[in-house]
């Protein structure tokens, strides 16, 4: 049967805890258990460990369930199988073939990020770590939390956004959440995989001080909260050198200077070296006989090992770390038990779903009140995107494609194999408005034809207009609009209707050409299996819109550091380009970018509307030891509940070559006339700067100010400080 593999006699071997295996008494540390294990491995054994197979397709290991890797069992030490899985949303289930397996499929990365709630980035790693475990798995290939430099990026749909701290913090707690269900958590794509095109081989240019205050510092938040048991080295170079053998990035950053424990496990095609690999700090390498040239770390690393080009104790250092990983998330106390599928436990994963999409979706603009819906409203038009059916998903291997509500809701849209198919999760925005407001007669036309559509918004009181746009991973989007000649429709049903309404389901950002003849625009991203429930309940005002942006919204790509990039997209006509030079904006992303520029964006960083107002007063600043504090308060100023999302920016100095920081948030979910006082430690590293002489964080002495904001772009409160210089640990 499948599932044995992964449910190794380990219970027994842990009765026997303190008798002839020492590594299983739980009253010792992982590292004092591995370092015993290791001890008693044969090196045939220790080899076994360090390579994981894939687990898809001819080569799948017999035993192994389909998914993107396995390790076998050694059961004569009590060492579990390895069984890992796919991915940041949700279990994936490629192609179907563990039948009957079904999960639930998460919104987008930057929904969750969008809430700015550490919470629900919990319980949404907590509900994909319980989901894996009962399908099987104990480790999942989440904790994505690459920066989005370019809204064309194919993959930030799986990203937390553009700044370090926010998407450092709520990818570390999603993390957290997975490994409290005893999976192991990866964090991925390690470092500067922000583009997709010619990911295999193109090199991030970036220095190193610039990189250290942008993409790796979201990485080191990250490692800090969630603790993932494993780092996946990315596909990328970095400065000419792959990330899998980046021996600065992985020996010198990450294990030393981080002091980070787990092992680095290579991404699927990401080795092309045995020694140089494993001697720069790569500690497992991931289906190698199906996508690397050669399984470097099982015969030529074995070479190496014998001539001593890779001392044993580096082969040793390798094997300890992956143990200690699964020891430390009990992993070997509680194998993961496939179990039938359970619809209680399904409901609380689609709730988890649906509260996550309600709280990240942005209310992006809201004029004359066209939002929420008026509840006498009698005749609504529902235009476009498949809203009869379902909500768009992102592709490529973080898809989930299977759930309790089936498989794709629209199928045969290209492309339809890898990255695609194009998935519709099952959860149509028009059923739900239409049970959400049973007196109200809604029609729906595809959107196909412009002129009907038109017609019949010019019929109802209000049009509402589904725009989605897919992106995938392994490919870039060509550009910032959205396809198939959606904004021509848009503007036809607007000019039809002045009480008009996108909602858009995207990747990211895209242009808003037709933005002044719309009133009403919400950012609903790929918004997972209860998406079109979340949607409806936000378009009526039963949920309170409060998610606020964590990207900047461009005007379109003139904005962007680099406005035209060769190669992307499918079938580019230009030829990529072998490097891409990221010191053009270095640790200035997104909202630094246009601050240090002086650019005026679409829509803020942190922007974000709600059917409630809030004042925030009483800004206050203290040093106290080593930490900084801010205090205020925030008061709901509106008639609904709502949450508020008051945002500290620090202001460098003057000259500083960094205009702006986030350096803390809160989430305050307040009653209408509700004040509130808040307390927000203040992250002294977004005060500091990273110095690559010395390898240390530094605050200069000066004078800094914070300011207290809706927005980046809210000039809002502000409180000065004086610091003197200070280096931190
Ligand atoms: C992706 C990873 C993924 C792996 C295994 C790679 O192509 O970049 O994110 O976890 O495949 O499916």
């Amino acid at each position: 049967m499948l599932v044995c593999a992964l449910l190794v006699a380990t219970p027994a071997f842990a009765q026997d805890a303190t008798g002839a295996q020492p590594w299983m008494d739980v009253g010792k540390s992982p590292d004092a258990r591995a370092a015993l294990l290791v001890a008693a491995m044969t090196q045939d054994e220790k080899f076994a460990l360090i390579r994981s197979r894939f687990a898809i397709g001819e080569k799948k290991p017999e035993e192994a369930l389909t998914a993107a890797g396995y390790v076998a069992p050694i059961p004569r030490l009590g060492i579990p199988a390895q069984g890992l899985v796919d991915a940041g949303l949700g279990v994936t289930n490629p192609g179907g073939a563990r039948a009957g397996d079904h999960a639930t499929a998460m919104p987008s990365g930057p929904m969750t990020a969008s809430t700015w709630s550490r919470d629900i980035a919990f319980k949404g790693g907590e509900t994909m770590g319980r989901e894996a475990w009962r399908q099987g798995f104990n480790v999942l290939l989440a904790g994505s939390v690459n920066l989005q430099r370019d809204p064309r990026n194919g993959r930030n749909f799986e990203y937390a956004g553009e700044d370090p701290l926010l998407a450092g913090t709520l990818v570390g707690e999603s993390i957290r959440g997975v490994q409290s269900q005893h999976v192991l958590s990866t964090m991925k794509h390690y470092a500067l995989n922000d583009m997709e095109t010619a990911r295999n081989f193109h090199s991030a240019q970036i220095g190193d001080r610039a990189m250290h205050e942008s993409d790796l510092l979201a990485f080191h938040v990250a490692i800090e909260i969630g603790q993932p048991g494993s780092v996946m080295c990315s596909y990328n170079r970095i400065n000419g050198t792959y990330g899998c053998e980046h021996e600065e990035l992985l020996n010198n950053v990450l294990k030393r200077d981080w002091r980070y424990p787990g092992y680095v496990m290579s991404d699927w095609g990401g080795v092309h070296s045995a020694s140089k690999a494993a001697n720069a700090g790569l500690d497992q390498q991931s289906a190698g006989e199906v996508f690397d040239k050669a399984v470097y770390f099982d015969g030529p690393l074995r070479m190496a090992v014998g001539a001593g080009v890779v001392p044993q104790a580096r082969l040793d250092d390798m094997v300890h770390r992956i143990l200690r990983s699964f020891i430390a998330v009990g992993a070997f106390e509680h194998p993961p038990q496939r179990q039938p599928v359970d619809d209680a436990l399904d409901a609380i994963g689609f709730d988890v779903a649906q509260r996550t999409a309600e709280a990240g979706a942005v209310l992006l603009r809201n004029e004359n009140g066209v939002l929420p819906l008026a509840p006498g409203v009698r005749r609504i038009a529902v235009i476009g995107g498949h809203a009869d059916k379902g909500v768009i998903a992102g592709g490529g291997s973080s898809m989930v494609g299977w759930t309790s509500r089936g498989t794709s809701a629209v199928t045969g849209l290209a492309p339809t194999t890898w990255p695609g198919p194009v998935m519709f999760q099952p959860s149509s925005p028009l059923l739900a408005l239409r049970d959400a407001l049973p007196d109200a007669r809604i029609d729906y036309v595809d959107g196909r034809d412009r002129a009907a559509a038109a017609r019949l918004a010019r019929e109802a009181d209000v049009a509402i207009v589904f725009a989605t746009q897919w992106a995938a991973e392994s490919v870039d989007l060509p550009d910032m609009r959205l396809p198939d000649g959606q904004d021509a429709l848009i503007a036809a049903v607007a000019a039809a209707n002045p009480r008009s309404v996108v909602v858009l389901q995207t990747n990211g950002p895209v242009e808003l050409p037709w933005l002044d003849a719309v009133p009403g625009v919400l950012q609903a991203w790929y918004p997972g299996i209860r998406g079109g429930e979340a949607i409806a309940r936000l378009l009526t005002g039963a949920a309170n819109p409060s998610g606020h942006l964590p990207v900047t919204w461009p005007v379109d790509v003139s904005q962007l550091p680099r406005p035209t990039i060769p190669g992307l997209g499918f079938k580019p006509a230009q030829k990529p380009e072998d490097t891409i030079d990221y010191d053009i904006e270095g640790a200035n992303v997104g909202y630094r970018w246009f601050a240090a520029k002086g650019l005026t964006p679409r829509y803020a960083f942190g922007h974000g509307l709600s059917y409630t107002t809030f004042a925030t007063s009483d800004l206050q600043l203290h040093a106290e030891g080593d930490r900084i504090v801010a205090r205020f308060s925030v008061r709901n100023t509106g008639e609904r509940a709502g949450a508020a999302v008051p945002q500290l920016y620090v202001h460098l100095p003057q000259g500083h070559a960094t205009p702006m920081r986030l350096a803390g948030w809160d989430r305050v979910e307040l009653q209408p006339g509700e004040t509130r006082e808040v307390e927000v430690a203040l992250a002294p590293r977004l005060f500091a700067d990273y110095h690559p002489d010395d390898r240390s964080w530094r605050i200069a002495a000066g004078d800094y100010t914070v300011v207290l904001g809706q927005s980046a772009a809210d000039t809002g409160a502000r409180a000065a400080l004086t610091l003197p210089a200070r280096r931190l640990d």
